[in-house]
């Protein structure tokens, strides 16, 4: 798949921006500031319909958009992409600020030009980034695994989306009602209590045990890929990635189908609820399920984040994206976009050139940017269109 068309309107620093993009990608040079991550940005939020880094829309409006002409502020984001199965759609993102109301914005969706939810458009253009940022991923909280992981679920298998989506109202009305539980010293024996629990322990525990039977297996064919991704980019040393359920899951069964796996799952979680049952009324929340797991990361054996230098923890995160981009590959037939911003320095020449070639030998589209433009400057990377941001537009150099 390849984006062969990005529009951007308001956007970031960006006025108005229409870049033409070959199917094997592009260059991104420029100094700081220059606008070149919110172009990657701007494909992220393409593809999961949330930004990578903003913790709201309100930020990515440009700042003086609507002032001008006395308009509500706006941003527009459209793409046009092409598929593996030689299919073109048209996903347009708008942000549109209320009048008067400036931390106030609400989001609308088209595909091929009618509106949609989005719920239905995140996926159509798959991608994975690669940020500095991500050293999160290593040695941030559990949640940010959580999130990450999450977001490439939810870009191979849309109904993990709609069971996280579901699990996040259910897990907030069961919390709140422990809390009033725990408020008002309920007794966890207290018939009336454990009636009104138990409608919400059944509405519970089916999207949670389809998200951790998912995590299961997704979980291991991505730690495998990783070991191999890790084991060519890392001198032969290897990355084992983890996934770590909060509740105790049934023994993995050879050939099992995923709704039998699910099935255990759920039967597990109901025993384990009940067992955590007075802790709950006691601590007024909720203690078992999948919004307490989490995923490690190891080098040969000992936990990446406390003992992984800094490039070993940049190139674990690495193995870890592609890895991302070969299991969306192998269960959607699709082979991501990869965005790599600013994946080359603070890496030694060799690292460098064994992460080009890994990309490059995948084929896929990849948006790469330096602030360094003899970084880019790699052999491996000369068919790819070398672009300049700066001022407000990205141009050919
Ligand atoms: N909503 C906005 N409106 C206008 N400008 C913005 C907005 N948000 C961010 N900017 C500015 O856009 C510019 C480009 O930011 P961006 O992060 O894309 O740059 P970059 O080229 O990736 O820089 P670096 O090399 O430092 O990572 C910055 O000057 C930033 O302050
Ligand atoms: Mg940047």
């Amino acid at each position: 798949m390849y984006l062969s068309k990005l529009t951007l309107e308001q956007f970031r620093p960006y006025e108005r921006l229409e870049l033409s993009v070959p199917p094997q990608g592009m260059r991104i040079t420029g100094r700081n500031a220059s606008g070149k991550t919110s172009v990657l940005e701007a494909l992220v939020l393409l593809s999961t319909m949330r930004s990578s880094r903003a913790t709201s829309d309100r930020e990515l409006v440009r700042w003086s958009s609507g002032v001008e002409y006395g308009l509500p502020p706006y941003a527009r984001i459209e793409g046009i992409v092409q598929t593996a199965a030689n299919e073109r759609h048209a996903i347009g993102v708008s942000i549109e600020v209320d009048a008067g109301r400036e931390n106030h914005s609400r989001k609308r969706y088209r595909l091929d030009q009618h509106a949609t939810r989005a719920h239905d458009l995140i996926g159509v253009l798959k991608c994975v980034l690669f940020s500095p940022e991500d050293v999160l991923l290593v040695s941030g909280p559990p949640a940010e695994r959580r999130r990450q992981f999450d977001i490439l679920a939810s870009q191979i298998d849309r109904s993990y989306l709609q069971a996280l989506s579901r699990f996040g109202k259910v897990l907030s009305q069961r919390n709140s009602l422990l809390k009033s539980f725990a408020r008002e010293r309920v007794q966890p024996r207290d018939p009336r209590a454990i009636a009104e629990l138990t409608f919400w322990d059944e509405q519970f525990v089916g999207p949670a045990a389809y998200l951790v039977a998912a995590r299961l297996s997704s979980a291991a064919r991505l730690s495998s890929m990783i070991a191999q991704r890790s084991a060519t980019l890392m001198d032969g040393a290897s990355i084992e990635f983890q996934y770590v359920p909060k509740m105790k899951t049934p023994e993995a069964r050879e050939g099992e189908s995923g709704a039998d796996t699910r099935r255990r799952v759920v039967s597990a979680l109901a025993d384990q609820l009940q067992l955590a049952r007075t802790d709950e009324f006691r601590r007024g929340l909720t203690l078992v399920g999948p919004h307490r797991d989490d995923f490690v990361f190891a080098l040969d054996g000992r936990e990446l984040a406390l003992y992984g230098s800094r490039g070993q923890q940049r190139l674990g995160i690495l193995a870890y994206r592609l890895s991302e981009g070969d299991l969306i590959a192998e269960l959607t037939s699709e082979r991501p976009i990869l965005l790599l911003d600013d994946v080359l320095s603070e890496l030694d020449g060799v690292h460098r050139d064994r992460i080009l070639r890994a990309v490059l030998a995948d084929n896929c589209q990849v948006l790469l940017t330096s602030t360094d433009a003899s970084l880019l400057d790699n052999a491996a990377l000369r068919h790819l269109p070398l672009m300049i941001a700066a001022d407000g537009a990205v141009e050919a150099a």
